[in-house]
């Protein structure tokens, strides 16, 4: 039985580069005679424009069996962030448990890095993907000049453990270096708790190296020493400021993907680029499509697919390295010049 996989194309150039990258993913499979279903879902800001919602009411439900879900983005100026994200995106991430949110971030032969020094980065974010700072305690009291907002963190020692695991494991698979981004100096609660259990963590993982590093100090040197790092794990909020500033660092956010995962594999994780919605270029066929087909790689991976994620990786890496590259990389090519290079390739693959 082939995997089923939902299919939410959602808002501005999530309608462009989901087409893009569904058409190299079956090109990928076709290699070793596979396939996917399709499950395309019309969500996103359309749809709230339409019928007052980005998705129906049951509609976590309908997708809660698939085998994956692949997202472009959601995001539009005529819609107030808070319904978008926290009427399709969040909501996602939070009921199908997918508590990591995994972002790689490597040079690819082909792509200038801005940093005058050139250096080659290779690294994962391991970004908490459900709770910390984006968390729906709070308000706003009061009126005029006295008005005030509060915003209330929430971390657990369970949520803070299993993602403080997931990351010491990998780093343990990879060149065994970890670094725990903190604030514990400005933020006084979450962030020393954060520390601790990290600390209990590490403990127990003692062939990783690891640290602690204060997030202001960290944006530097990812900046200055970009390839010194291997691992660096973070919760919701630093781990999503950090993936842009490392995504652009290795090039442009516009190939920067992820994975949101649930590990228990007990519902389906979702795979997305970096990116949003992108509504400055949106329309017109321009968005580097190469951070979803490379989330699409790491999905093709998740599902054991690992022949056609290989195969999609070269492929993709190659077309870059060739220099078919869009606007962001200060190339000419369009969203679709650069999957049909990618489509081609994969069929000499084949030959
Ligand atoms: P953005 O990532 O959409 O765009 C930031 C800048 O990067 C823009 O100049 C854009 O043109 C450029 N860019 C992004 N992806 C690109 C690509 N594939 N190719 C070429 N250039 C690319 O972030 P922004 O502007 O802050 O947010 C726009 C909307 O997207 C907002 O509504 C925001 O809430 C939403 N958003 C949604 C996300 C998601 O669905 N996971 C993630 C981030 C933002
Ligand atoms: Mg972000």
């Amino acid at each position: 039985m082939p995997h089923t996989i939902a299919v939410i194309a959602g808002d501005g150039i999530g309608l462009e580069v989901v087409p893009a990258a569904t058409r190299c993913i079956d090109a990928a499979l076709a290699l070793g005679g596979e396939r996917v279903d399709w499950m395309p879902l019309d969500w996103g800001s359309a749809r709230y424009h339409r019928e007052g919602a980005m998705m129906p009411a049951d509609g976590l439900d309908a997708i809660s069996r698939v085998d994956a879900i692949f997202l472009g983005a959601v995001g539009d100026p005529s819609i107030p962030d808070v319904e978008t994200l926290w009427g399709l995106l969040i909501p996602i991430r939070r009921r199908f448990g997918q508590y990591v949110n995994l972002r790689p971030v490597r040079s690819l032969d082909g792509i200038a890095s801005p940093l005058a020094s050139g250096e080659r980065t290779d690294l994962v974010i391991v970004r908490e993907n459900s709770e910390g700072e984006y968390s729906e305690l709070g308000g706003r009291f009061g009126s005029g000049d006295d008005e005030l907002a509060v915003q209330n963190d929430v971390f657990t020692r369970r949520g803070v453990r299993r993602i403080a695991e997931y990351a010491f494991d990998l780093a343990g698979r990879r060149r065994g270096r970890l670094t725990s981004a903190t604030k514990s100096n400005g933020i006084i609660h979450t962030m020393p708790f954060w520390d601790e259990v990290v600390a209990a963590v590490a403990a127990g993982h003692p062939a990783v190296e690891w640290r602690a590093v204060l997030v202001d100090a960290l944006a530097a040197e990812l900046v200055r020493r970009p390839g010194a790092f291997d691992v660096v794990v973070a919760s919701n909020l630093l781990g999503d400021i950090l993936s842009d500033l490392a995504g652009a660092v290795a090039g442009s956010i516009g190939i920067a993907p992820s994975a949101n995962i649930d590990p228990t594999r007990t519902h389906p994780s979702m795979f997305e680029p970096v990116h949003g919605s992108a509504p400055d270029i949106a329309g017109q066929g321009i968005a580097n499509p190469i951070g979803q087909i490379w989330s699409g790689a790491l999905m093709l991976s998740h599902l054991g697919l690992a022949d056609a994620a290989a195969a999609l990786t070269r492929a993709f890496e190659a077309v870059v390295a060739d220099g078919v590259l869009t606007r962001d990389l200060g190339g000419d090519a369009s969203t679709d010049d650069v999957a049909d290079e990618i489509v081609a390739r994969l069929r000499t693959m084949e030959a």
